[in-house]
């Protein structure tokens, strides 16, 4: 571990303002690092592991920035021992991390694969051997490419599928992890996956990202179902959403109406079946509108709305819309209605997303308001900036800590306006395969020399763990 003494440079870091918000955090809130598995893993081909879908889009010509892909990532399959080992130094009591569909079930269905399983099986242990409670995500992204093949999430199987694959998992693994998660951010899966067409499998049909969208939000429903009945007690179950605000740019109508369509498909279809077990009608009908209809079935939404005992927030940023586009029409190239995210002007992550922390402060004031009584943990947050390393590699990435600061302070304050948040896990534990931005972007609060694999903690971690020992007193 980097042995610089990040308390010189604090100050720079942490203005007095967030200093004293932070410190008015709980010694019982949950501190954690998160990771995905597609983005570190590696052993791609390893101990029965089949393609995902990430493995085949990352062989389309310019899906990935540098024709990057995850063959060998972080490496973590072969590292994951001196990983757990850096978990522990940041001081962390959580580590969020996802399980591999293909290691576990190589064909998408079937018996367990034993080699697959059983790195989890040593991570779990590893982890709790440190005091490390384990967060695990079941479903991160890497579709079995079979089932893709058979029609992925637009196909209403899959969800039966993830819901057999999810118990496989609990079965092995529920003696010992007490929290988990279906689904990461499904709004990614099925409209950047199926719609935008810009992350795996790269469709574009709106009809099929939003049946995705149902047989996600079924498949969670059919597994926490059947993993409550099986739990012993005090197992928690989840599911982790990407949200930010959709403010309008302006008063206008118009500009209303496009904030009220993007809180729809981002927030509002997610949480609306999931906690009132409905669909927004409002939504319903704007999709009816471009011929566009939820699949749903009878039972469906009792399915769906199966109680849930957290939500995982994951942030970024915020935005504004407008129903206007830049040459003033009020229809899209497609003849739908306009929705043009306008720039707040403030500045951005090397993501080119602004840097917004009292949106996220709005976002959880809100959520806790319009979703009440669901305890929320903040599943994701951080940052990708142009790292610098040093001689001996390490990372004075002030702009990454001081970004950690600010959306920390706004859990705060979220907290002080009654939101009830509980955690807060950073988005990453290590620079990883972030998507179709391959290795070029690092949100790691460890830096990662991809040459010889070698980990460098940055400045940022040594703030994050400072900071996690001043709130805990
Ligand atoms: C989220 C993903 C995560 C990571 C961050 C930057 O959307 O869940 O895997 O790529 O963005």
């Amino acid at each position: 571990m980097e042995t610089t003494d990040s308390a010189t440079t604090t100050s720079a870091i942490t203005t007095s303002a967030q200093s004293a918000l932070i410190g008015t955090l709980p010694a019982t809130f949950r501190w954690g690092v998160a990771t995905a598995s597609y983005q570190i893993e590696g052993a791609a081909t390893e101990d029965g592991r089949t393609p995902s879908i990430w493995d085949t889009f990352s062989r389309v010509p310019g899906a990935i920035d540098n024709g990057d892909n995850g063959d060998i990532a972080c490496d973590h399959y072969h590292r994951m021992p001196e990983d757990v080992e850096l978990i522990g130094q940041l001081g962390v009591d959580t580590y969020r991390f996802s399980v591999a569909w293909p290691r576990i079930q190589p064909h998408g269905r079937g018996p367990v694969n034993e080699a697959g399983m059983a790195f989890y099986d040593r991570l779990v242990d590893e982890l709790l051997g440190k005091g490390i409670d384990p967060w695990l995500t079941l479903y991160h992204w890497d579709l079995p490419q079979e089932l893709e093949d058979a029609g992925g999430w637009p196909a209403r199987d899959t969800a039966y599928r993830f819901a057999d694959y999810s118990m496989l998992v609990f079965d092995r693994l529920k003696d010992r992890v007490r929290n988990w998660t279906t689904l990461n951010e499904p709004w990614c899966s099925a409209m950047h996956g199926y719609v935008h067409g810009v992350m795996a499998p790269g469709r574009r049909d709106l009809g099929d990202g939003i049946a995705a969208v149902h047989h996600l939000l079924l498949g969670h429903g059919l597994a926490t179902q059947r993993m409550r009945e099986a739990a012993p007690e005090a197992t928690n179950f989840g599911i982790t959403l990407n949200m930010g605000t959709a403010d309008p740019a302006t008063d206008s109508e118009v500009d209303r109406d496009a904030a009220r369509r993007a809180d729809g498909l981002g927030v509002r279809i997610y949480l609306d079946p999931l906690v009132k077990a409905q669909y927004p009608a409002d939504v319903v009908d704007d999709l009816a509108a471009q011929n566009v209809r939820i699949p749903v079935q009878d039972g469906d939404l009792a399915i769906i709305s199966a109680p849930l005992d957290f939500l995982g927030v994951n942030y970024y940023f915020g935005q504004q819309y407008s129903g206007v586009e830049e040459d003033g029409r009020t229809e899209d190239a497609d003849g739908n209605p306009a929705n043009r995210a306008v720039p707040f002007g403030k500045p951005t992550t090397a993501m080119g997303w602004e840097i917004l922390p009292e949106k996220f402060t709005q976002l959880l004031t809100r959520l806790s308001e319009d979703y009440p009584d669901l305890p929320m943990f903040i599943t994701e947050n951080g940052s990708a900036f142009e790292d610098v390393p040093d001689a001996s590699g390490f990372v004075d990435d002030q702009d990454r800590a001081a970004y950690f600061s600010s959306h920390i302070a706004a859990v705060a304050a979220a907290r002080q306006a009654g939101a009830d948040v509980r955690g807060y896990f950073a988005w990453s534990l290590l620079d990883n395969f972030e998507w179709a931005y391959g290795y070029a972007k690092r949100f790691g609060l460890v830096r990662v020399d991809y040459e010889t694999q070698e980990r460098t903690v940055k400045q940022s971690g040594l703030w994050f763990r400072d900071t996690i020992a001043r709130v805990r007193g």
